[in-house]
């Protein structure tokens, strides 16, 4: 005797019916680059169908994420002006304090989530403050960081999600926020982030490439296995609400042993080597891109993903709402 296992994949209403992975618009966040200037709206070469935007054309973008029932967006800025320390970070006029304060006097839908790092900020182009042998100094660095923080927080941020890997970034940050009367923010931390090749393209869009060595003496080393619980542990321990891994689809692992530890809510990153890859199959007419995507999804969602930060939200929204 052996178990017919294709008697609950017999026809479509069966398999619906055991169905236990679900995904819904609500879970997407949509990332936006937004560009200090005026009249920008450029498209990413490596990321085709991603744009910059300066603030006095973001609108094109956030009318077409309300119309598609896209409510969390995720900010990343890009300053004239970059230094040694960052300093564009955490001016009170910085590119993304003034977009902040321009989409919620605009909007009143939008759970607005802003990146905090220094990488897009720097003149060398890493997450942090170097000392003179080109190090990232941690301590100093929490200064930046908290300073960013507060400002993103007074320009009316709903979350604030610190991606440069310092340790004990979030105890600074959530120090500096209740301080000032911001205890309500959430902190979505980058936990778990690894160095990795798959955030090549997103280097372009954020021209955030550094410009010597790499990032791989602050973020992870996938070739090593037991640090992804402590980290979320220390950040939970140090006041973080929600946990990012990142990248998604090569690390689904790390997803799972997070999610299978601890009761919190987990985003997966899909980041944006994963988009482009898949992109550049899809212009070639290589695979069928939706069906691709949406796999993955279901695939981030299964092992243990709440929500997803994707730049391909808006094509997500697009197929669940013809497939409703
Ligand atoms: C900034 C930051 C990066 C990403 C998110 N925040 C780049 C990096 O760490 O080099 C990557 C996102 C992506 O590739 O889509 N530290
Ligand atoms: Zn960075």
């Amino acid at each position: 005797m052996f178990k017919r296992h294709r008697k609950l994949r017999k026809n479509e209403v069966i398999r619906n019916l055991v169905k236990d992975v679900y995904i819904a618009k609500e879970d997407l966040i949509y990332p936006i680059f937004i560009e200090e200037g005026e009249n920008i709206k450029n498209e990413i070469p490596s990321m085709p169908g991603i744009f910059r935007y300066s603030i006095d054309r973001l609108s094109e973008e956030l009318d077409e994420l309300v119309k598609l029932g896209i409510n969390s967006i995720l900010l990343f800025g890009i300053p004239k002006n970059k230094d040694a320390c960052a300093t564009e970070a955490y001016n009170e006029n910085g590119v993304i304090q003034n977009a902040v304060r321009f989409i919620k006097e605009k909007y009143d839908n939008f759970l607005v989530i802003c990146d905090i790092c220094c990488c897009e900020y720097t003149s060398h182009g890493h997450c942090g403050i170097l000392d003179e042998n080109g190090y990232v100094k941690n301590d100093e660095t929490l200064e930046v960081l908290a300073k960013t923080a507060l400002s993103y927080a007074r320009a009316g941020a709903d979350i604030v999600a610190p991606s440069d890997m310092m340790d004990g970034r979030v105890e600074k940050i959530s120090k500096a926020l209740a301080e000032n009367r911001f205890e309500n923010i959430p902190i979505m931390a980058y936990s778990v982030k690894y160095s990795s090749a798959f955030y090549g393209p997103f280097r372009d869009a954020a021209d955030s490439a550094p410009q010597f060595g790499d990032r791989k003496s602050y973020q992870m080393n996938f070739q090593y296995s037991k640090d992804a619980i402590d980290e979320v542990a220390e950040d939970l321990r140090q006041g973080a609400d929600i946990i990012i891994v990142k990248p998604a689809m090569a690390y689904l692992d790390v997803i799972k042993k997070v999610s299978d530890k601890f009761e919190i809510p987990i985003v997966a990153y899909s980041v944006s080597g994963e988009y482009s890859m898949v992109k550049a199959a899809a212009q070639k007419g290589w695979i069928d891109e939706m069906k691709i995507v949406m796999e993955q999804m279901y695939a981030m969602k299964r092992a243990g993903a709440n929500a997803i930060i994707t730049y391909y939200a808006k094509e997500v929204a697009k197929f669940l709402e013809n497939s409703e």
